[in-house]
């Protein structure tokens, strides 16, 4: 059977996310982009409209909807303003929800639980100055004393670095075992030894909180273990299966938002007598754009739908990712030819969406190793092995009762 509607749960949170964005939001962004400041209200109302804990199970603080829901939420959020996408591509797809897959209950009731009702807000440690793709060379360490993890390192391009309470911070255990020897640990950024700051003059994403982390001597009770040590390598790849899918169907947002500005400027703008819509070669640009936002939606639909099933999509999410974001980018560069000169300007809305969508294409995996991991799988060189804790499938009885 293949059914392609969504439900009326589905469309309404999607709906309630594109009025939040277009009342809310929408006005000030130019203002925020300028200032390279994050607007101030943003987390507050995300986590008071419940969006921050949208398809978290309702006993862990969440909505109870489902992982195709958390897709058509990212996507009208970045269809407005990346920067909000990026806060859920951290906070729930890299943190959150890797904690649903890989915490004990203890773990979700005390770190989860605050995440989704929006009172603490969560990041991802990955990244390290000399640490990008090559995640197994980390040079974090995490030394055990007693009952304690002494952490030691240095993140960066952290998003909600100086936001953030938790951290999921991957450190190495046992630096001589490869990608086997790191270990992930939910480190609280009010812990002693821990400091932060803000990176600013980025090329998009400025109205977003970048920025980098340092742990030096950071005392880590073992009860913030996420998962075994030496897990912290697959937690890392399954945290981004979630991250990368909702940035793959954020970029399919900021798509139908480059497609929404050239069909609206091409009508209103005329040359040679008649509005420019009328020309052929700019209709041609609109096709294509809902060409590329069909496919990229469908992509991450098709994710979404594996994830509520319970179906390993590492393969699917990748590709969705990869396809959205390199065609995020596209997309605002031809919505940037149909305004020509004005479309250089940042009086219109799609400069911002050429810069903001040029991001994706480097963090959560560069369009480089999702076309190696593409090119893994189709070789047959690349299989995914059945993990000890998998994401848990979409229940809506266990998603909707309070526990
Ligand atoms: N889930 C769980 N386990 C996984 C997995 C997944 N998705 N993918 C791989 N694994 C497991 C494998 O099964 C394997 O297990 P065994 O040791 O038991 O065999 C192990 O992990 C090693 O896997 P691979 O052999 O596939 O690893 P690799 O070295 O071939 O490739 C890579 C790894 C694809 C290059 C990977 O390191 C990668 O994706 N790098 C990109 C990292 C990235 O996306 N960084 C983004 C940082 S986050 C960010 O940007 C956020 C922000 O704030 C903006």
């Amino acid at each position: 059977m293949l059914d392609f509607s969504l439900t009326e749960e589905q469309l309404s949170a999607a709906q309630m996310v594109k009025e939040f964005g277009e009342k809310e939001i929408y006005p000030t962004i130019k203002e925020f982009d300028r200032k390279q400041e994050m607007n101030p209200k943003a987390l507050p109302r995300m986590a008071e409209l419940g969006i921050l804990g949208i398809n978290i199970p309702v006993r862990y603080g969440g909505q109870g909807f489902d992982y195709v829901t958390l897709g058509l939420v990212c996507e009208e959020l970045e269809r407005i303003d990346s920067t909000l996408r990026v806060v859920m591509s951290v906070h729930m797809g890299l943190n959150s929800m890797g904690v649903l897959q890989w915490g004990t209950e203890e773990q979700k009731q005390r770190f989860l639980a605050p995440q989704a009702r929006g009172e603490k807000y969560a990041g991802f440690g990955l990244t390290e100055p000399g640490v990008g793709s090559d995640v197994a060379n980390m040079a974090s360490t995490a030394r055990k004393d007693g009952n304690d993890y002494i952490i030691n390192g240095e993140k960066m391009w952290i998003s909600l670095a100086t936001k953030a309470h938790h951290i999921l911070w991957f450190a190495k255990t046992d630096p001589a075992a490869g990608h086997k020897g790191i270990t992930a640990f939910m480190v609280e950024t009010d812990m002693p030894g821990v400091t932060t700051g803000d990176i600013h003059g980025k090329l998009g994403v400025r109205a977003g909180s970048t920025g980098w982390i340092n742990c030096q001597d950071v005392r880590v009770p073992a009860a913030n273990r996420i998962g075994e040590e030496g897990e912290g390598f697959k937690i890392a790849m399954s945290c981004l299966d979630n991250g990368r899918y909702t940035v793959a169907s954020g970029a399919t947002g900021l798509i139908r938002a480059s497609m929404e500005a050239a069909v609206k400027y091409s009508q209103e703008r005329e040359t040679f007598g008649q509005p420019i819509a009328q020309y052929q070669l700019v209709q041609q640009k609109i096709a294509w754009m809902q060409q590329w936002y069909d496919v990229a939606r469908l992509l991450y639909l098709k994710a979404g739908w594996m994830k509520n099933q319970g179906q390993r999509n590492t393969r699917e999410t990748s590709m969705a990712k990869w396809y959205a974001t390199d065609y995020s980018f596209k997309a605002a560069h031809e919505a940037i030819q149909v305004h020509g000169a004005y479309g250089y300007s940042d009086e219109y809305d799609v400069e911002r969406y050429l810069r903001n969508s040029r991001g994706a294409i480097i963090y959560e995996g560069t369009s480089e190793i999702h076309q190696l991991m593409q090119a893994g799988y189709a070789f047959g060189w690349r299989k995914d092995r059945p993990l000890r804790c998998e994401l848990p499938a979409y229940d809506a009885d266990f998603w909707q009762d309070e526990g």
